[in-house]
């Protein structure tokens, strides 16, 4: 068995930002134009009109200030409200392989690697532009990669359960070096038309490095001491959107339920222990008491979910160093959310520091990675 290090990481950020004021002023004018369309029915007490969204509720409810998406262009735009992408042929760059690209990049430059050295890429997203060829095939290609690739889905927790997937292959020897990528446009799968959801999301890439540890050229890697993945099916969070909507009458049309939809009250009820109890267990199990981790790198998506679980693991609230948020500049990420965290806040720790990358989403799924840096 061979020890693995994560030893390079990389974001690709979008440069265009949506403000939470941008968002709401789009947000309100649309909701304005509907009440405007369907006043008689309002009137008739036959529908209930639609309530405004607020930054300030934003704000408290979740702590997100602003977004990164790929394009603000629709997303903004009352008669609109999701983003408008150009075509491209089937010749050019799918816009995932082209995020990816860029992400992966700067992960192996860190990682003093070139695609000689890669054998495999794995593309961990919560969402995939096309069904066939795999995107992640697509990257092995753009980059000069040789060896394998393949895209995997556990929603929010694709990036942990990527590593965990890539560790596993090297530890036992099917693969040296592993570029792991999540090219996460949540733009296209937001409902930008919902006041309880439209603040979420926003859009990355990340990229991750996995390599032996004693081959390891980066300054700043951290061995993968450990893994441990969780699952529990919930309907809390769902999209319905998929191969087989034109089979089934009427799934053709502008339905709610093929975009991101959530009980966010239970979700957050119901996630929180799930993460506190798997991050406890699986620290227990490997003979670490919280007390000897230096970070937490948490999944980002609500400031009072990571404020919660970061206070149950450690027994007492975390410092905003110990606990790096990341989701008031870039919303929730989805799986790209922890290893964003890790990537702007890991190098400052010195050798042997300890440390865990959390994610938690759809699935229900989360994902523990114990750290130890080099
Ligand atoms: N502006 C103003 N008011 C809003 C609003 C908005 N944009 N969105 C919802 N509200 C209202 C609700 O209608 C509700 O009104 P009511 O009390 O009259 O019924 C009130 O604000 C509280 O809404 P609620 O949905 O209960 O808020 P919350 O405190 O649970 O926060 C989330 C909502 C989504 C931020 C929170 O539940 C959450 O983060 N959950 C975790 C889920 C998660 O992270 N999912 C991501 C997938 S990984």
């Amino acid at each position: 068995m061979h020890r693995v290090a994560i030893s390079g990481t990389g974001i690709f950020t979008p440069e265009e930002v949506i403000t939470n004021a941008e968002l709401v002023a789009s947000y309100n004018e649309y909701a304005h134009r509907q009440n405007k369309l369907h006043a008689d029915a309002i009137e008739a007490g036959e529908r209930e009109p639609m309530a405004m969204s607020s930054e300030e509720f934003i704000v408290k409810a979740s702590g997100i200030e602003r977004r990164h998406v790929v394009s603000k262009f629709g997303i903004l735009d009352p008669g609109i409200m999701h983003p408008v992408l150009p075509e491209r042929t089937e010749d050019e760059l799918s816009l995932m392989a082209e995020i990816s690209v860029k992400a992966a990049d700067k992960a192996m430059k860190e990682a003093g690697l070139t695609a000689a050295d890669i054998d495999a890429v794995i593309c961990a997203a919560s969402n995939h532009e096309r069904a066939y060829p795999a995107i992640a095939i697509e990257v092995q290609q753009a980059l000069g990669i040789k060896g394998f690739a393949f895209d995997m889905n556990v929603a929010c927790s694709s990036a942990t359960f990527g590593i965990q997937l890539a560790s596993d292959m090297i530890r036992t020897g099917s693969a040296r070096a592993i570029l792991m990528v999540n090219p996460e446009i949540t733009s296209g799968h937001q409902e930008w038309r919902d006041r309880d959801c439209h603040f979420i999301f926003g859009d990355v890439c990340t990229a991750v490095v996995l390599q032996r540890a004693d081959e390891v050229q980066s300054d700043n890697a951290y061995e993968v001491l450990a893994t441990r993945c969780l699952t529990e099916f919930s309907n809390n969070i769902r999209n319905n959107n998929g191969f087989l909507r034109r089979t089934r009458e009427g799934h053709m049309a502008d339905r709610r339920d093929m975009q991101f939809h959530q009980e966010g009250r239970k979700v957050f009820k119901q996630v929180v222990p799930m993460v506190a109890e798997l991050m406890l267990g699986h620290l227990a199990e490997q003979g670490i008491e919280p007390a000897d981790l230096s970070r937490l790198w948490l999944h980002q998506a609500n400031k009072g979910m990571n404020d919660l679980i970061g206070s149950r693991v450690l027994g007492r609230e975390p410092s905003r160093e110990e606990q790096p948020n990341v989701l008031q500049d870039y919303a929730n990420t989805s799986s790209a959310g922890s290893i964003i965290a890790f990537s702007k806040f890991s190098d400052d720790l010195p050798a042997g520091s300890l440390g865990v990358i959390c994610s938690f989403g759809a699935g229900y799924s989360a994902g523990s990675v114990i750290v130890r840096k080099l």
